[in-house]
Protein backbone atom coordinates (compact mmCIF):
# COMPACT_ATOMS: atom_id res chain seq x y z
CA UNK A 1 0.00 0.00 0.00
CA UNK A 2 0.87 3.04 -0.79
CA UNK A 3 1.64 6.17 2.00
CA UNK A 4 -0.43 8.57 2.22
CA UNK A 5 0.60 12.67 2.22
CA UNK A 6 -2.17 14.50 3.86
CA UNK A 7 -1.68 18.71 2.89
CA UNK A 8 -3.83 20.75 4.79
CA UNK A 9 -3.65 24.40 5.59
CA UNK A 10 -4.80 23.77 8.95
CA UNK A 11 -2.97 20.35 10.80
CA UNK A 12 -5.74 18.98 13.81
CA UNK A 13 -4.66 18.53 17.17
CA UNK A 14 -3.36 22.20 16.98
CA UNK A 15 -5.67 23.77 19.41
CA UNK A 16 -8.93 23.55 21.11
CA UNK A 17 -10.97 20.31 19.30
CA UNK A 18 -13.96 22.09 19.75
CA UNK A 19 -13.81 24.58 17.28
CA UNK A 20 -11.99 22.11 14.62
CA UNK A 21 -14.78 22.04 11.36
CA UNK A 22 -15.43 19.09 9.94
CA UNK A 23 -12.03 18.47 7.35
CA UNK A 24 -9.65 18.07 10.79
CA UNK A 25 -11.77 15.63 11.86
CA UNK A 26 -12.13 13.61 9.13
CA UNK A 27 -8.04 14.16 8.06
CA UNK A 28 -6.86 12.66 11.56
CA UNK A 29 -9.16 9.12 10.82
CA UNK A 30 -7.87 8.96 7.63
CA UNK A 31 -4.11 8.97 8.68
CA UNK A 32 -4.57 6.38 11.29
CA UNK A 33 -5.74 4.07 9.14
CA UNK A 34 -2.72 4.73 5.92
CA UNK A 35 0.82 5.17 6.90
CA UNK A 36 2.04 8.64 6.21
CA UNK A 37 2.36 11.86 7.11
CA UNK A 38 -0.18 15.03 7.58
CA UNK A 39 1.64 18.33 6.43
CA UNK A 40 0.50 21.81 7.19
CA UNK A 41 0.63 24.74 8.99
CA UNK A 42 1.60 24.76 12.96
CA UNK A 43 -0.90 27.54 13.66
CA UNK A 44 2.24 29.54 14.93
CA UNK A 45 3.36 32.75 13.78
CA UNK A 46 7.16 33.18 13.47
CA UNK A 47 9.18 36.25 12.67
CA UNK A 48 10.93 35.09 10.00
CA UNK A 49 10.23 31.73 7.64
CA UNK A 50 13.07 29.41 8.60
CA UNK A 51 11.20 26.59 6.27
CA UNK A 52 11.65 24.18 9.71
CA UNK A 53 9.63 21.47 9.87
CA UNK A 54 8.51 20.18 13.14
CA UNK A 55 7.65 16.32 13.34
CA UNK A 56 5.64 14.53 15.69
CA UNK A 57 3.50 11.78 16.48
CA UNK A 58 -0.22 11.51 18.27
CA UNK A 59 -2.66 9.55 18.69
CA UNK A 60 -1.23 7.19 15.62
CA UNK A 61 -0.66 10.33 13.15
CA UNK A 62 2.53 11.43 12.17
CA UNK A 63 2.35 15.58 11.84
CA UNK A 64 4.57 17.58 9.97
CA UNK A 65 4.46 21.47 10.21
CA UNK A 66 5.66 24.71 9.53
CA UNK A 67 5.19 28.27 11.39
CA UNK A 68 4.49 31.24 9.12
CA UNK A 69 5.60 34.75 9.46
CA UNK A 70 2.61 37.57 10.43
CA UNK A 71 2.38 38.82 6.98
CA UNK A 72 2.03 35.76 5.91
CA UNK A 73 -0.95 34.45 7.69
CA UNK A 74 -2.47 37.84 7.61
CA UNK A 75 -2.03 37.82 3.27
CA UNK A 76 -2.88 34.10 2.54
CA UNK A 77 -4.89 32.78 5.75
CA UNK A 78 -6.86 36.19 6.90
CA UNK A 79 -6.38 37.72 3.29
CA UNK A 80 -6.54 35.54 0.18
CA UNK A 81 -8.38 32.37 1.87
CA UNK A 82 -10.75 34.26 4.02
CA UNK A 83 -11.51 37.56 3.03
CA UNK A 84 -11.22 36.32 -0.90
CA UNK A 85 -12.43 32.95 -1.32
CA UNK A 86 -14.32 31.87 1.34
CA UNK A 87 -17.19 34.70 0.63
CA UNK A 88 -16.64 34.10 -3.04
CA UNK A 89 -17.34 30.31 -2.93
CA UNK A 90 -19.88 30.51 -0.73
CA UNK A 91 -22.08 32.75 -2.69
CA UNK A 92 -21.16 36.10 -0.99
CA UNK A 93 -19.78 37.86 -3.63
CA UNK A 94 -20.88 41.58 -1.66
CA UNK A 95 -18.25 40.16 0.87
CA UNK A 96 -15.71 39.23 -1.26
CA UNK A 97 -12.15 41.59 -1.11
CA UNK A 98 -10.02 41.32 -3.63
CA UNK A 99 -6.57 43.01 -3.12
CA UNK A 100 -3.20 42.69 -4.76
CA UNK A 101 -1.13 41.59 -1.42
CA UNK A 102 -3.74 38.69 -0.68
CA UNK A 103 -2.93 37.04 -4.15
CA UNK A 104 0.72 37.48 -3.64
CA UNK A 105 0.73 36.17 -0.09
CA UNK A 106 -1.26 33.12 -1.44
CA UNK A 107 0.85 32.37 -3.99
CA UNK A 108 4.02 32.95 -1.87
CA UNK A 109 2.59 30.45 0.97
CA UNK A 110 2.06 27.84 -1.20
CA UNK A 111 5.16 28.41 -2.52
CA UNK A 112 6.33 27.71 1.12
CA UNK A 113 4.42 24.44 1.38
CA UNK A 114 5.89 22.90 -1.49
CA UNK A 115 9.33 23.71 -1.16
CA UNK A 116 9.36 22.43 2.54
CA UNK A 117 6.98 19.70 1.72
CA UNK A 118 8.85 18.45 -1.67
CA UNK A 119 11.46 16.48 0.32
CA UNK A 120 9.35 14.25 2.31
CA UNK A 121 7.53 13.13 -0.53
CA UNK A 122 8.76 9.67 -1.96
CA UNK A 123 8.36 7.95 -5.23
CA UNK A 124 5.10 6.09 -4.44
CA UNK A 125 3.30 8.53 -2.10
CA UNK A 126 0.09 9.48 -2.95
CA UNK A 127 -0.25 13.10 -1.81
CA UNK A 128 -3.75 14.68 -1.26
CA UNK A 129 -4.29 18.11 -0.90
CA UNK A 130 -7.28 19.39 0.81
CA UNK A 131 -9.38 22.84 0.54
CA UNK A 132 -9.14 26.51 -0.90
CA UNK A 133 -6.03 27.27 1.05
CA UNK A 134 -4.35 24.96 -1.40
CA UNK A 135 -5.42 25.31 -4.56
CA UNK A 136 -2.26 26.13 -6.43
CA UNK A 137 -0.14 23.45 -4.79
CA UNK A 138 -0.51 20.89 -6.95
CA UNK A 139 1.17 23.16 -9.57
CA UNK A 140 3.91 24.25 -7.33
CA UNK A 141 4.88 20.94 -6.27
CA UNK A 142 4.50 19.89 -10.18
CA UNK A 143 7.29 22.53 -10.46
CA UNK A 144 9.64 20.98 -8.02
CA UNK A 145 9.86 17.69 -9.91
CA UNK A 146 6.59 15.92 -8.37
CA UNK A 147 5.62 13.31 -10.69
CA UNK A 148 3.68 11.25 -8.05
CA UNK A 149 -0.02 10.99 -8.50
CA UNK A 150 -1.84 13.80 -6.07
CA UNK A 151 -5.17 14.72 -5.86
CA UNK A 152 -7.25 17.35 -4.73
CA UNK A 153 -10.86 17.73 -2.39
CA UNK A 154 -12.65 20.76 -2.01
CA UNK A 155 -14.79 20.59 1.13
CA UNK A 156 -16.34 24.09 0.76
CA UNK A 157 -18.94 24.69 -2.60
CA UNK A 158 -17.46 25.90 -5.92
CA UNK A 159 -19.31 28.74 -6.85
CA UNK A 160 -21.63 29.61 -10.03
CA UNK A 161 -19.13 30.28 -13.03
CA UNK A 162 -21.06 33.91 -13.13
CA UNK A 163 -19.62 34.99 -9.73
CA UNK A 164 -16.15 33.02 -10.24
CA UNK A 165 -15.29 35.40 -12.68
CA UNK A 166 -15.39 38.56 -9.93
CA UNK A 167 -12.77 37.33 -8.72
CA UNK A 168 -9.52 38.73 -10.67
CA UNK A 169 -6.98 36.35 -12.15
CA UNK A 170 -9.62 33.43 -11.89
CA UNK A 171 -8.57 31.43 -14.72
CA UNK A 172 -5.59 31.02 -13.38
CA UNK A 173 -6.42 29.79 -10.26
CA UNK A 174 -8.41 27.47 -12.22
CA UNK A 175 -6.07 26.46 -14.50
CA UNK A 176 -3.21 25.92 -11.45
CA UNK A 177 -6.12 22.87 -10.61
CA UNK A 178 -5.14 21.02 -14.00
CA UNK A 179 -1.66 19.89 -12.24
CA UNK A 180 -3.99 17.53 -10.22
CA UNK A 181 -4.62 14.09 -11.33
CA UNK A 182 -7.66 14.45 -9.52
CA UNK A 183 -10.16 16.95 -8.30
CA UNK A 184 -12.78 16.02 -5.63
CA UNK A 185 -16.04 18.04 -4.84
CA UNK A 186 -18.68 17.56 -1.78
CA UNK A 187 -21.51 17.02 -4.42
CA UNK A 188 -22.71 16.65 -7.71
CA UNK A 189 -23.61 20.55 -7.55
CA UNK A 190 -20.60 21.94 -6.97
CA UNK A 191 -18.95 19.46 -9.65
CA UNK A 192 -21.31 20.72 -12.72
CA UNK A 193 -20.56 24.60 -11.08
CA UNK A 194 -16.53 23.56 -11.94
CA UNK A 195 -17.57 21.43 -15.64
CA UNK A 196 -19.73 24.76 -16.58
CA UNK A 197 -16.73 27.07 -15.90
CA UNK A 198 -14.17 24.42 -17.98
CA UNK A 199 -16.36 24.32 -20.86
CA UNK A 200 -17.51 28.21 -21.00
CA UNK A 201 -14.57 30.63 -19.47
CA UNK A 202 -11.30 27.46 -20.11
CA UNK A 203 -13.02 26.02 -23.78
CA UNK A 204 -12.35 22.71 -22.85
CA UNK A 205 -14.66 19.86 -22.47
CA UNK A 206 -15.49 17.36 -19.88
CA UNK A 207 -16.66 13.41 -20.91
CA UNK A 208 -19.66 11.83 -19.05
CA UNK A 209 -17.07 10.06 -17.22
CA UNK A 210 -16.08 13.39 -15.52
CA UNK A 211 -12.64 13.35 -17.05
CA UNK A 212 -11.58 16.82 -18.01
CA UNK A 213 -9.50 18.12 -20.76
CA UNK A 214 -7.97 22.06 -21.23
CA UNK A 215 -5.59 22.77 -23.35
CA UNK A 216 -4.23 19.50 -23.96
CA UNK A 217 -3.99 18.56 -20.30
CA UNK A 218 -6.90 15.63 -18.75
CA UNK A 219 -7.93 15.72 -14.76
CA UNK A 220 -10.59 13.46 -13.26
CA UNK A 221 -13.20 15.50 -11.11
CA UNK A 222 -15.54 13.86 -9.47
CA UNK A 223 -18.31 14.14 -6.12
CA UNK A 224 -17.66 12.19 -3.15
CA UNK A 225 -20.14 13.59 -0.11
CA UNK A 226 -18.11 13.26 2.74
CA UNK A 227 -19.75 11.84 5.71
CA UNK A 228 -18.87 11.19 9.56
CA UNK A 229 -16.87 8.76 11.38
CA UNK A 230 -20.06 6.70 12.17
CA UNK A 231 -18.39 4.06 14.00
CA UNK A 232 -16.41 6.40 16.40
CA UNK A 233 -19.24 8.77 16.76
CA UNK A 234 -21.41 5.94 17.70
CA UNK A 235 -18.80 5.21 20.34
CA UNK A 236 -18.79 9.33 21.69
CA UNK A 237 -22.36 8.98 21.96
CA UNK A 238 -22.51 5.58 23.83
CA UNK A 239 -19.53 7.50 26.07
CA UNK A 240 -20.55 8.27 29.86
CA UNK A 241 -19.55 11.88 28.79
CA UNK A 242 -21.90 12.03 26.54
CA UNK A 243 -24.83 10.12 29.11
CA UNK A 244 -23.77 13.16 31.35
CA UNK A 245 -23.94 15.88 28.90
CA UNK A 246 -27.66 14.74 27.83
CA UNK A 247 -28.75 14.37 31.34
CA UNK A 248 -27.12 17.97 32.32
CA UNK A 249 -29.34 19.27 29.26
CA UNK A 250 -32.36 17.80 29.90
CA UNK A 251 -32.45 19.01 33.90
CA UNK A 252 -32.00 22.50 32.98
CA UNK A 253 -34.53 22.05 30.34
CA UNK A 254 -37.41 21.22 32.88
CA UNK A 255 -39.54 19.65 30.29
CA UNK A 256 -39.10 22.42 27.93
CA UNK A 257 -38.23 21.38 24.20
CA UNK A 258 -34.98 21.35 22.94
CA UNK A 259 -34.05 22.85 19.72
CA UNK A 260 -30.36 23.12 19.28
CA UNK A 261 -28.11 24.54 16.46
CA UNK A 262 -23.68 23.99 16.73
CA UNK A 263 -22.16 26.06 13.95
CA UNK A 264 -18.58 27.77 13.83
CA UNK A 265 -19.65 31.72 14.41
CA UNK A 266 -19.22 32.36 10.40
CA UNK A 267 -22.08 34.45 7.85
CA UNK A 268 -22.33 31.46 6.02
CA UNK A 269 -24.03 29.45 8.45
CA UNK A 270 -27.05 31.61 8.17
CA UNK A 271 -27.58 32.55 12.20
CA UNK A 272 -28.94 35.79 11.43
CA UNK A 273 -31.54 34.58 9.46
CA UNK A 274 -32.17 31.77 11.95
CA UNK A 275 -32.50 34.24 15.27
CA UNK A 276 -34.71 35.99 12.65
CA UNK A 277 -36.99 32.69 11.50
CA UNK A 278 -36.89 32.17 15.39
CA UNK A 279 -38.34 35.29 16.74
CA UNK A 280 -40.79 34.66 14.12
CA UNK A 281 -42.25 32.06 15.26
CA UNK A 282 -42.46 32.92 18.61
CA UNK A 283 -44.52 36.00 17.44
CA UNK A 284 -46.65 33.61 15.42
CA UNK A 285 -46.94 30.88 18.10
CA UNK A 286 -47.14 32.95 21.60
CA UNK A 287 -48.64 29.99 23.24
CA UNK A 288 -45.30 27.77 22.77
CA UNK A 289 -43.94 30.29 24.81
CA UNK A 290 -42.19 29.33 27.58
CA UNK A 291 -42.31 25.68 26.43
CA UNK A 292 -39.64 25.46 24.42
CA UNK A 293 -35.79 27.26 23.54
CA UNK A 294 -33.37 27.67 21.04
CA UNK A 295 -29.76 26.32 22.60
CA UNK A 296 -27.31 27.81 19.51
CA UNK A 297 -23.68 26.92 20.46
CA UNK A 298 -21.54 29.31 18.03
CA UNK A 299 -17.64 28.57 18.85
CA UNK A 300 -15.94 32.11 17.65
CA UNK A 301 -13.68 31.86 14.05
CA UNK A 302 -11.32 33.48 12.45
CA UNK A 303 -11.30 36.17 14.98
CA UNK A 304 -8.99 38.75 12.74
CA UNK A 305 -11.46 39.21 9.96
CA UNK A 306 -13.51 42.09 10.42
CA UNK A 307 -17.09 40.39 8.99
CA UNK A 308 -16.44 37.48 11.62
CA UNK A 309 -16.13 40.28 14.20
CA UNK A 310 -19.29 42.02 12.89
CA UNK A 311 -21.77 39.12 12.59
CA UNK A 312 -20.59 37.85 16.03
CA UNK A 313 -21.59 41.63 17.48
CA UNK A 314 -24.66 41.77 15.27
CA UNK A 315 -25.61 38.58 17.02
CA UNK A 316 -24.92 39.60 20.38
CA UNK A 317 -27.20 42.06 19.72
CA UNK A 318 -30.30 40.48 17.78
CA UNK A 319 -30.13 37.00 20.50
CA UNK A 320 -30.11 40.06 23.01
CA UNK A 321 -32.74 41.55 21.54
CA UNK A 322 -34.75 38.62 21.12
CA UNK A 323 -34.62 37.45 25.05
CA UNK A 324 -35.39 41.06 26.07
CA UNK A 325 -38.31 41.24 23.83
CA UNK A 326 -39.93 37.53 24.71
CA UNK A 327 -38.07 36.20 27.93
CA UNK A 328 -40.15 35.79 31.16
CA UNK A 329 -38.58 36.01 35.00
CA UNK A 330 -38.37 31.72 34.43
CA UNK A 331 -37.57 31.76 31.34
CA UNK A 332 -34.66 33.04 28.45
CA UNK A 333 -36.16 32.13 24.71
CA UNK A 334 -32.71 31.96 23.26
CA UNK A 335 -29.29 30.22 24.98
CA UNK A 336 -26.23 31.75 22.76
CA UNK A 337 -23.02 30.07 23.65
CA UNK A 338 -19.82 31.17 22.34
CA UNK A 339 -17.77 28.51 23.27
CA UNK A 340 -17.32 25.28 21.39
CA UNK A 341 -17.30 21.38 23.50
CA UNK A 342 -16.07 18.39 22.95
CA UNK A 343 -17.12 15.71 20.49
CA UNK A 344 -18.76 13.39 23.29
CA UNK A 345 -20.89 16.65 25.54
CA UNK A 346 -22.07 17.61 22.20
CA UNK A 347 -23.36 14.13 21.44
CA UNK A 348 -24.86 14.07 24.83
CA UNK A 349 -26.44 17.35 24.14
CA UNK A 350 -27.54 16.09 20.56
CA UNK A 351 -29.62 13.44 22.33
CA UNK A 352 -31.23 15.81 24.54
CA UNK A 353 -32.59 18.00 21.79
CA UNK A 354 -36.09 17.34 20.13
CA UNK A 355 -35.61 19.46 17.25
CA UNK A 356 -31.64 20.93 15.55
CA UNK A 357 -32.53 23.71 13.51
CA UNK A 358 -29.23 23.95 10.85
CA UNK A 359 -29.97 26.20 8.17
CA UNK A 360 -26.34 27.78 6.51
CA UNK A 361 -27.24 29.86 3.47
CA UNK A 362 -24.37 27.58 1.75
CA UNK A 363 -22.13 25.04 3.28
CA UNK A 364 -19.86 22.37 1.38
CA UNK A 365 -21.45 19.71 3.57
CA UNK A 366 -22.29 20.12 7.24
CA UNK A 367 -21.65 17.39 9.55
CA UNK A 368 -23.41 18.65 12.46
CA UNK A 369 -26.83 17.36 10.45
CA UNK A 370 -25.24 14.33 10.07
CA UNK A 371 -23.91 14.32 13.45
CA UNK A 372 -26.94 15.25 15.15
CA UNK A 373 -29.10 12.01 12.97
CA UNK A 374 -25.94 9.33 14.25
CA UNK A 375 -26.77 10.72 17.83
CA UNK A 376 -30.83 10.12 18.35
CA UNK A 377 -32.56 7.54 20.32
CA UNK A 378 -34.18 5.08 17.59
CA UNK A 379 -36.92 4.66 19.40
CA UNK A 380 -38.00 8.26 19.82
CA UNK A 381 -35.29 10.39 17.52
CA UNK A 382 -35.60 14.25 17.44
CA UNK A 383 -36.58 16.15 14.09
CA UNK A 384 -33.61 17.95 11.74
CA UNK A 385 -34.70 21.00 9.89
CA UNK A 386 -32.22 21.63 7.60
CA UNK A 387 -31.29 24.37 5.21
CA UNK A 388 -31.68 23.04 0.97
CA UNK A 389 -28.28 25.04 0.42
CA UNK A 390 -26.38 22.55 2.22
CA UNK A 391 -24.55 19.72 0.84
CA UNK A 392 -26.04 17.21 3.03
CA UNK A 393 -29.61 17.80 1.97
CA UNK A 394 -29.09 16.60 -1.47
CA UNK A 395 -28.50 12.74 1.19
CA UNK A 396 -30.67 14.01 3.83
CA UNK A 397 -33.66 14.10 1.94
CA UNK A 398 -36.24 13.52 5.01
CA UNK A 399 -35.15 15.95 6.82
CA UNK A 400 -37.53 19.23 7.18
CA UNK A 401 -35.79 21.22 4.31
CA UNK A 402 -35.59 24.64 4.60
CA UNK A 403 -34.93 28.05 2.83
CA UNK A 404 -32.77 29.60 5.14
CA UNK A 405 -33.19 33.14 4.07
CA UNK A 406 -37.21 32.46 5.01
CA UNK A 407 -38.64 33.24 8.18
CA UNK A 408 -41.61 31.85 7.56
CA UNK A 409 -40.23 28.38 6.20
CA UNK A 410 -38.07 28.60 9.43
CA UNK A 411 -41.26 29.29 11.47
CA UNK A 412 -43.52 26.81 9.80
CA UNK A 413 -40.72 23.94 10.04
CA UNK A 414 -40.48 24.45 13.67
CA UNK A 415 -44.03 24.33 14.09
CA UNK A 416 -44.42 21.06 12.20
CA UNK A 417 -41.55 19.70 14.12
CA UNK A 418 -43.16 19.61 17.34
CA UNK A 419 -46.12 18.94 16.16
CA UNK A 420 -44.65 15.81 14.15
CA UNK A 421 -46.41 12.40 15.64
CA UNK A 422 -43.56 9.98 16.71
CA UNK A 423 -44.21 7.32 13.75
CA UNK A 424 -43.24 9.92 11.13
CA UNK A 425 -40.48 10.92 13.16
CA UNK A 426 -39.22 7.31 13.44
CA UNK A 427 -39.79 7.29 9.63
CA UNK A 428 -38.10 9.81 8.54
CA UNK A 429 -35.10 9.41 10.72
CA UNK A 430 -34.64 5.53 9.73
CA UNK A 431 -34.42 6.63 6.15
CA UNK A 432 -31.45 9.42 7.45
CA UNK A 433 -29.68 7.12 9.52
CA UNK A 434 -29.10 4.43 6.92
CA UNK A 435 -27.39 7.38 4.65
CA UNK A 436 -24.94 8.03 7.52
CA UNK A 437 -24.40 4.94 8.19
CA UNK A 438 -23.28 3.88 4.72
CA UNK A 439 -21.96 6.98 3.22
CA UNK A 440 -19.52 7.56 6.22
CA UNK A 441 -15.88 9.04 5.80
CA UNK A 442 -14.44 5.77 5.57
CA UNK A 443 -16.17 5.14 2.25
CA UNK A 444 -15.25 8.60 1.31
CA UNK A 445 -11.56 8.47 1.84
CA UNK A 446 -11.33 4.96 0.24
CA UNK A 447 -13.38 5.75 -2.65
CA UNK A 448 -11.04 9.40 -3.24
CA UNK A 449 -8.02 7.37 -2.44
CA UNK A 450 -8.99 4.25 -4.88
CA UNK A 451 -9.78 6.62 -7.84
CA UNK A 452 -6.32 8.25 -7.16
CA UNK A 453 -4.72 5.06 -7.02
CA UNK A 454 -6.12 3.97 -10.66
CA UNK A 455 -4.94 7.39 -12.08
CA UNK A 456 -2.21 6.73 -14.21
CA UNK A 457 0.93 8.08 -12.60
CA UNK A 458 1.24 10.82 -14.26
CA UNK A 459 3.89 12.84 -16.28
CA UNK A 460 2.68 16.12 -15.71
CA UNK A 461 5.19 18.98 -16.49
CA UNK A 462 4.69 22.59 -14.78
CA UNK A 463 1.73 24.66 -15.81
C1 LIG B 1 -14.19 24.75 7.08
C2 LIG B 1 -13.09 24.63 6.06
C3 LIG B 1 -11.84 24.04 6.69
C4 LIG B 1 -11.46 24.80 7.95
C5 LIG B 1 -12.65 24.86 8.92
C6 LIG B 1 -12.34 25.69 10.17
O1 LIG B 1 -14.65 23.49 7.46
O2 LIG B 1 -13.51 23.85 4.95
O3 LIG B 1 -10.76 24.07 5.78
O4 LIG B 1 -10.35 24.21 8.59
O5 LIG B 1 -13.73 25.45 8.24
O6 LIG B 1 -11.89 26.97 9.84
P1 LIG B 1 -10.46 27.52 10.25
O7 LIG B 1 -10.27 28.79 9.46
O8 LIG B 1 -10.55 27.75 11.72
O9 LIG B 1 -9.44 26.47 9.90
Amino acid sequence: MSRLIVISNRVSGQRNPAAQGGLSVALAAALREYRGLWFGWSGNQTEHFTGHIDLQRHDGVTTATIDLEEQDVDEYYNGYANRTLWPLFHYRIDLAEYDRSFGSGYERVNERFAETVTPLIEPDDLVWVHDYHLIPLGSQLRERGITNRIGFFLHIPWPPSRLLVSLPFHKRLVRSLLAYDLIGFQTEEWLDSFRHYIERELGGHVDPDGTVHVDGRTVKAAAFPIGIDYKEFQEAAGSEVAREACLRLRKSAGGKHVVIGVDRLDYSKGLEERFAGYRRFLEEHGDRRGDIFLLQIAPPSRGEVHTYEAIREHLDELSGRINGDFADVDWVPIRYVNQGYPREELAGFYRASEIALITPLRDGMNLVAKEYIAAQDPDNPGVLILSRFAGAALQLEDALLVNPYSKDEISDALHRALEMPRDERIRRWEAMIRSVREDDVVKWRHQFVAELEGCAATSKGPN
